[in-house]
């Protein structure tokens, strides 16, 4: 018998160390896409960027956007239940309508719609535009909020518009799984050509119009929407995205669209900011303490907090960012059995075990990260294939908290099956959408608080 505790003894040996995957393949390059591949759309002053988002605390509102180059009219979108056979009532509602400048660009017409009183679990079609530039788009609202509800989310970080990123964006619509998407931030690069060029913005809402038009992502700000430039007289943090994207900020109490949250399907999502003020005494401190006693696990089970900048990141891009954000908030994800949190910012992929390191005061020097069961599981998905390139420094040695990370691009699916289990994968853009390169079932913190196993253990 001697042999069968050998092999669990290297079992177990395997099982608790980290892995730092070496996959090499060849992947897209990070080389932006040129601008005259993302054209406007045929038709005049045809409605282009469509892009949609959840517009309440409880998913029964959609906020609809898009852009006009030439005309304000028509400001409404037009939208009914697309499987509905006889009597198709058409409603219509009206569209706010904000425009920008940003040194020497004059943004188009922004215009953002907030459909109110829709049904849960419902297909609609919708329609945008007059004349030759009409437009029709549909979205399916999610099930009503309840424990048992399953619901798969995309996650996509730090995307940018390069021929890497359009690999990501595609790869993750092959599966036609995702139902909504969790957006971690860093969207469009724009800030990275001279002058912040906001037409890389246009284009960025035209490449990913595709997916955003159908089904909503949930959008958090990364530093890359800071848009801050004083050298050119632009001093307002972020500028235009807070014209172009739009969250539903004041559902969930919120007095800033940079931090929110939403109740959708079995989940309870709260966004963060990472470039906003987050110490004790600050709106975003008061806000999500407050929010945080208003999680009803017995209603939406999982809990998801969706920042920026990882708190656990072992690359060394970015390394130790989000350890100021770390110190504050992290009680608080341990106190209430936060299941993840997901992150974007390194350009890599990381995922980490269920541990805190919150014992630490300034007198008993307890500093290491330990395993905890009431822990959150990090994951960074920061390798959606922005121009920047990947993060391919890693920290020696991998450090114990860090479960398995990979210098590759691609996007993660989070399928949530019921109160207890979600299943998670991450796929690399290199390989076809059967394989994962990284999996675990996960079990729920509050209703079932066991230890996982990943598959790739
Ligand atoms: C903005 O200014 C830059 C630099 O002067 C110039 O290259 C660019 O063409 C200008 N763009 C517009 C829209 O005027
Ligand atoms: C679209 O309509 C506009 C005016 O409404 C017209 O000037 C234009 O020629 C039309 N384009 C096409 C391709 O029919
Ligand atoms: C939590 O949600 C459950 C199920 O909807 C409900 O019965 C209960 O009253 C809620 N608890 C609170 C404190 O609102
Ligand atoms: C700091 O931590 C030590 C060890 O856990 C504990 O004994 C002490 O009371 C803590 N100090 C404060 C001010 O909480
Ligand atoms: C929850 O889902 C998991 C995975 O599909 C399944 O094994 C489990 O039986 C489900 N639990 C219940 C109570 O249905
Ligand atoms: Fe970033």
């Amino acid at each position: 018998m001697w042999w069968i505790v050998t092999i669990l003894f290297l079992l177990n040996g395997v099982c608790d160390a980290g892995i730092t995957s070496s996959f090499v393949r060849k992947a897209a390059p990070s080389i932006e896409i040129p601008k005259v591949h993302f054209p406007p759309p045929d038709g005049y002053n045809a409605p282009e960027q469509v892009h949609i988002t959840q517009g309440d605390y409880v998913g029964k509102s959609v906020i609809v956007s898009w852009v006009t180059p030439l005309e304000k009219e028509p400001n409404f979108v037009t939208y009914w239940e697309a499987d509905e056979k006889k009597n198709i009532k058409r409603n219509r509602v009206h569209a706010k309508i904000t425009t920008y400048r940003y040194y020497n660009y004059s943004s188009g017409y922004i215009h953002h719609a907030t459909i109110n009183r829709l049904q849960y679990n419902t297909k609609y079609a919708y329609e945008l535009g007059s004349g030759n530039g009409t437009r029709q788009f549909s979205f399916t609202t999610p099930p009503e909020i309840g424990p048992d509800v399953p619901y798969t989310f995309g996650l996509i970080g730090d995307l940018g518009q390069t021929l890497a990123s359009r690999e990501t964006l595609e790869h993750y619509l092959s599966t036609k799984k995702g139902q909504t998407v969790l957006f971690l931030g860093d969207f469009s690069y724009a800030d990275v050509h001279p002058y912040h060029d906001n037409e890389k913005w246009d284009t960025f809402g035209r490449f990913i119009e595709k997916s955003n038009a159908y089904e909503p992502w949930i959008y958090i700000a990364g530093n890359h929407e800071l848009d801050l430039s004083p050298e050119i007289g632009e001093y307002v943090p972020f500028k235009p995205y807070k014209h172009r994207y739009h969250v539903p900020f004041q559902a969930s109490g919120s007095r800033s669209p940079l931090w929110y949250s939403i109740k959708r399907a079995s989940t309870h999502i709260i966004v963060l900011s990472s470039y906003s003020a987050f110490a004790i005494y600050t709106p975003q401190y008061t806000w999500l303490k407050e929010e945080l006693t208003k999680v009803n696990r017995s209603e939406t089970p999982w809990l998801i907090i969706l920042m920026h900048s990882p708190m656990y990141n072992s690359n060394n891009y970015h390394f130790m960012e989000g350890e100021t954000m770390r110190v504050v908030f992290e009680p608080w994800f341990v106190k209430y059995k936060v299941d993840f949190v997901f992150a974007g910012h390194v350009h890599s992929y990381e995922r980490s075990e269920r541990v805190s390191n919150i014992q630490y005061n300034i007198t008993d020097g307890l500093s290491t990260p330990v395993k905890d069961v009431s822990a959150p599981v990090y994951i960074t998905v920061g390798d959606g294939g922005n121009i920047e390139g990947i993060a391919d420094s890693f920290t020696e040695h991998q450090p114990d908290y860090s479960a398995f990370r990979e210098a590759s691009f691609g996007h993660a699916l989070l399928e949530i099956k019921n109160r207890t289990h979600a299943f998670y994968s991450w796929h690399r853009n290199q390989d076809s959408m059967a394989v994962s390169g990284d999996s675990i079932w996960f079990y729920n913190r509050h209703f079932y608080p066991k230890e996982e196993r990943s598959s790739n253990e």
